[in-house]
């Protein structure tokens, strides 16, 4: 299984499962905690956290589409409540820290608005920067009738200024052609590409968890694991476990 129980209803991947059997997990934040599971409004956890004290902000806010877990309101209103928590992540974010903000569409009587475009300008208005905007591709979703059935959203990347870790080794992919060489020049006879492999891209080939994927759960809407674990696999390269904040 690649999520594991922690009590009934709460789930967590297995890329926490050491730490989390090291240490207590504290329902309630406080700074002095390893790990916190804070079940609630994240505007009321954000409120108890300090300025600059976190590494790495990775969410899948609602979408407003009338989920379980939202009330369907109108754009405006939608914007208003994201630039609240986008605010408060960045107040909390350290400096060089990094925020990856997971998106789909905002779907009304049939016209999409990608909430990556609306959400925009509100980190831009931060200064933050965008590195990359990555397009999580899945092959299972709605057919649509009157237009192209949707089968990607988008991960917006951004740095709070420009001092930031990235180690992409921990995440290279293999060569399409691990032992192509020069076959001219200074370099002749060399391997021409990195035979530790190579850069992911922007365009990220993950199945979305619908009902027969292994880490189903009884969530409406379940973040795949490898989607999150890309980006802590390359910020735990850096801070030693028990010091990363997420
Ligand atoms: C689009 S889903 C994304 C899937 C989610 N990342 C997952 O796999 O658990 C949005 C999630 O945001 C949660 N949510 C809704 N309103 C929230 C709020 N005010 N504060 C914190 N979480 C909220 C919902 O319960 C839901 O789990």
């Amino acid at each position: 299984m690649i999520n594991y129980k922690i009590k009934e209803g709460l789930v967590m991947p297995n890329l926490f499962k050491p730490i989390a059997h090291k240490y207590k997990i504290e329902q309630n934040f406080n700074v002095s905690n390893k790990i916190t599971l804070f079940e609630g409004d994240c505007l009321d956890l954000l409120a108890k956290m300090p300025n600059n004290c976190v590494n790495l902000v990775v969410t899948s806010p609602p979408y407003n589409i009338g989920k379980e877990y939202e009330k369907k309101s109108s754009v405006q209103n939608y914007f208003n409540w994201q630039k609240k928590v986008i605010n408060e992540c960045h107040r909390v974010l350290k400096d060089g820290g990094h925020m990856c903000w997971q998106v789909g569409n905002y779907v009304d009587n049939g016209e999409i608005i990608p909430l990556d475009l609306l959400l925009y300008p509100i980190f831009n208005e931060l200064k933050m920067k965008m590195r990359n905007r990555i397009i999580w591709h899945f092959g299972h979703g709605l057919h649509a009738s009157k237009r192209f059935s949707g089968r990607h959203e988008t991960i917006m990347w951004f740095t709070k200024g420009d001092n930031y870790f990235f180690n992409l080794d921990p995440i290279r992919i293999p060569q399409k052609y691990p032992s192509k060489k020069y076959f001219k020049g200074d370099k002749k006879g060399e391997l021409s590409c990195n035979p530790n492999g190579k850069n992911p891209s922007d365009v990220w080939d993950i199945p979305n968890v619908k009902n027969n994927h292994i880490e189903k759960t009884d969530h409406p809407c379940q973040f795949p694991v490898s989607l999150v674990e890309k980006f802590t696999i390359i910020y735990l390269t850096k801070v030693k476990q028990n010091k990363l904040r997420i």
